[in-house]
């Protein structure tokens, strides 16, 4: 079972998208694992992005997710890491597929509402910079055996 970091951003729970995002990944047959709210430090902001403080925005994005609490998530299941992607849409808001969550609640990429791991390698580095082991829960839901 693959796992995926996942963190709804300081817009996403201003806006009160916490249980609207949760119930998408729930209802789409993925576990939760992990759950914790969290205000972010600098340090964790610029560690998680950094492979990206070359670019102009780095300061910005950094600032705003220090700026307001955050959610941050571990979620399990077959493929979830680019099932996750799929589900919350492209980086740009405005050119992020109708029904996925940036499409349908986005209008401005700085404000994109959601983060989730790219790939499998990087997930496993988030999640064990977001998580320590005994915040995870393993755990498998009783009828899974309809999904797989
Ligand atoms: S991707 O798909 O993650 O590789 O997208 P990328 O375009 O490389 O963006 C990397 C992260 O930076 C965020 N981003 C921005 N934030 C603020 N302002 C601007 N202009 C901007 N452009 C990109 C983008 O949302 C990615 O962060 P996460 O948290 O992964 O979504």
């Amino acid at each position: 079972m693959e796992r995926t970091f996942i963190m709804i951003k300081p817009d996403g729970v201003q806006r009160h998208l916490t249980g609207e995002i949760i119930h998408r990944f729930e209802r789409k047959g993925f576990t939760l694992v992990g759950l914790k709210m969290m205000q972010v430090s600098r340090e964790l902001a610029e560690t998680h992005y950094s492979v990206h403080q070359e670019r102009p925005f780095f300061k910005g994005l950094v600032d705003f997710i220090t700026s307001a609490p955050v959610i941050a998530m571990v979620w399990e299941g077959e493929n979830v890491v680019s099932a996750a992607r799929n589900l919350i849409g492209q980086t740009n808001p405005t050119t992020a597929d109708p029904g996925s969550i940036r499409g349908d609640f986005g209008v401005s990429i700085g404000r994109n509402l959601i983060h989730g791991s790219d790939a499998i390698e990087t997930a496993q580095t988030e999640i064990a910079l977001w998580f320590v082991e005994d915040e995870l829960v393993d755990w498998k839901p009783v009828r899974q055996s309809w999904l797989y």
